[in-house]
């Protein structure tokens, strides 16, 4: 299972980085806003960083604008992916880019049809919003556990990428499931670190190094 981390925070990113936890970052318009510089600057600055995929969000709303800004994205790194989002104008710049071979992740994702429709454009990734349809009372992972179904019957190669992952539990559910990456949001990430028996495991250990006979 692949770790992409949620983020556009240059700091954090090479933080996780160093703990070999990041196979590749996702970033949105909103994680671009709240990393506080400029879009290209903070792309730039991850793709330095982060050897693996680097999703990057098109703002434009038909195809042709989203096309045009796919070819600047891929010239700012190594590993771009261009994200789309799901909409029939969407769906021809995703079609268009694929035949170019260019990465693409389907974003803002939230029913297994809009999944299916992004496989058969030729998506590299979707990306369902697991978290956004828990906040509406629906089950997020219910979809994603759908569209993997739906992925296996055809043999789709369009990765699932689970996304608007809020707590551990969701990353542990999309491992159980076998989903192929999950991004995940830096304080959910450090979360899985944590176990009240391996700290106590830890300080056991070491008041015991403590009475050893010199
Ligand atoms: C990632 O690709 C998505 O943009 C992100 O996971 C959305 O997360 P949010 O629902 O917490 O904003």
């Amino acid at each position: 299972m692949e770790f992409f981390v949620d983020t556009a925070d240059v700091d954090m990113i090479k933080k996780l980085n160093d703990m070999g936890l990041v196979d590749g970052v996702t970033t949105n318009p909103t994680l671009i806003m709240k990393a506080g510089k400029g879009h290209k600057e903070t792309i730039q600055k991850i793709s330095s960083i982060v050897k693996g995929p680097i999703s990057v969000e098109t703002l434009s709303t038909d195809a042709e604008g989203m096309v045009k800004e796919a070819l600047e994205y891929v010239t700012w790194g190594k590993n771009i992916v261009v994200k789309i989002v799901m909409t029939p104008e969407g769906m021809k710049a995703v079609k268009i880019l694929s035949k170019k071979g260019i990465k693409t992740n389907v974003t803002v994702t939230f029913s297994p049809l809009q999944a299916l429709i992004a496989a058969k454009a030729g998506a590299t990734y979707v990306s369902p919003f697991v978290g956004r349809l828990d906040d509406v009372g629906h089950f997020g992972m219910d979809t994603v556990a759908q569209i993997k179904e739906i992925y296996e019957n055809y043999g789709y190669q369009t990765k699932i990428l689970a996304a608007s992952l809020r707590h551990p539990t969701h990353v542990l559910e999309a491992a159980l499931m076998g989903v192929d990456v999950a991004t995940i949001p830096p304080d959910v990430m450090l979360k899985l670190f944590n176990h009240p028996l391996t700290d106590a495991g830890i300080k056991s250990f070491l008041d015991d190094s403590k009475k050893w006979k010199k």
